[in-house]
């Protein structure tokens, strides 16, 4: 693992335009993935995680201005791209997406294998021209990859499983199949997006120990974006801290679980059984994007808030290391 960042998003502002005003949904996000790494993107539902996905998938929301800021991805920033050329370049190829439900990524009609050859044709691999022709010899390599990434993946019987039906397949194994098929286009970077929310918990763990061996053997980063801090415990190298489209925390995941240092953090963590004795809920909801509290956008929630978190927004600093903490009170007792 080298130290230079595959991903860097500094200072990222995202707003919306709706029929109730203007919705600022990502405010100053702020985070960084290094080659082969797997960082979590932590934050409660409607913190704007899934926003910064679509981001980076070159895929705006309608109505979506970007504010501010940069996404350098192996040097190069996105955002001065067109949504095509992300589209063409990028998407699907060096940056791969897996979605929360494999429920609704396949296609009933069509066979598994055909689906996955299609993906395939169009990305291609990494070491063909971008012109290459659909030749039979070149889908006969696609299929081969393809047996052999489902191998890796653990489903039974990979050159027969390409000629079922989705339906033919569990939940569980869908999402094996979406991930063999992610892998086999050999990105550099995997956006996994609460990748096991739609399954269950003894499935959930499978894919996500799954997700992390094959991270780890193709030497691929993974940013996996959950509400879940047991998730972030098992699974990640680092971690980022999202309270409505705020960057509040980012380090270690070491760092961040055992010590903690914005109020958000402590919370969610208290929040998890796994994690802590007592468990206590954080009261009150994130707040929307239209109109947010000003200041620290957590003060109206937050236990030991004063006046100035309801003033001044505060900025990430660096607490220890590559510990970083935005909060005002945090500072002030440093
Ligand atoms: N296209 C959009 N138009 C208006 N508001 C949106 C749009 N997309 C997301 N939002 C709002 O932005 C916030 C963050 O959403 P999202 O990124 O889906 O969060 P998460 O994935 O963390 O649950 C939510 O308040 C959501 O309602
Ligand atoms: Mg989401």
């Amino acid at each position: 693992m080298t130290d230079t960042a595959l991903l860097e998003v500094r200072d990222l502002s995202l707003s919306v335009k709706t029929d109730a005003g203007v919705a600022r949904i990502l405010d100053h996000i702020d985070f960084s993935i290094r080659r082969g790494e797997i960082v979590g993107l932590v934050g409660e539902s409607g913190c704007g995680k899934s926003t910064v996905v679509r981001v980076l998938l070159g895929l705006l929301p309608k109505g979506a201005q970007i504010d501010s800021g940069r996404i350098l991805f192996k040097g190069v920033d996105l955002l001065t791209l067109r949504p095509k050329d992300v589209a063409r370049r990028i998407r699907g190829r060096s940056i791969g997406f897996i979605p929360q439900d494999p429920y609704q990524s396949f296609n009933p009609t069509f066979t598994v294998g055909k689906q996955m050859l299609e993906v395939l044709r169009w990305s291609g691999l990494p070491d063909e021209a971008p012109d290459t022709r659909w030749t039979r010899a070149v889908q006969a390599r696609h299929r081969a990859k393809l047996i052999e990434m489902l191998e890796a993946v653990n489903i039974a019987d990979p050159a027969g499983a390409l000629e079922r039906y989705p339906h033919q397949f569990s939940g569980g194994q869908r999402q094996r199949i979406l991930i063999a098929t992610v892998l086999a286009c050999q990105p550099d970077l995997l956006l996994a997006d609460e990748p096991t929310t739609a399954l269950d918990v003894t499935t959930q763990m499978q894919i996500l120990h799954l997700l992390r061996d094959l991270a780890l053997d193709f030497g691929v980063a993974v940013m996996m974006v959950t509400h879940d801090f047991g998730v972030v415990a098992q699974l990640c190298d680092r971690v980022s801290v999202m309270y409505a489209g705020q960057t509040v925390e980012t380090g270690t995941a070491h760092a961040v679980i055992h010590q903690p240092a914005h109020p958000y953090t402590e919370r969610l963590i208290a929040c998890h059984p796994d994690l802590s004795e007592t468990i206590v809920g954080i009261p009150g909801q994130v707040s929307s994007p239209i109109n947010p509290p000003m200041g620290c956008r957590f003060h109206p929630r937050c236990l030991i808030a004063t006046d100035a978190c309801a003033d001044q927004r505060p900025v990430l600093r660096t607490l220890e290391g590559a510990h970083r903490v935005a909060c005002l009170m945090r500072e002030a007792a440093s």
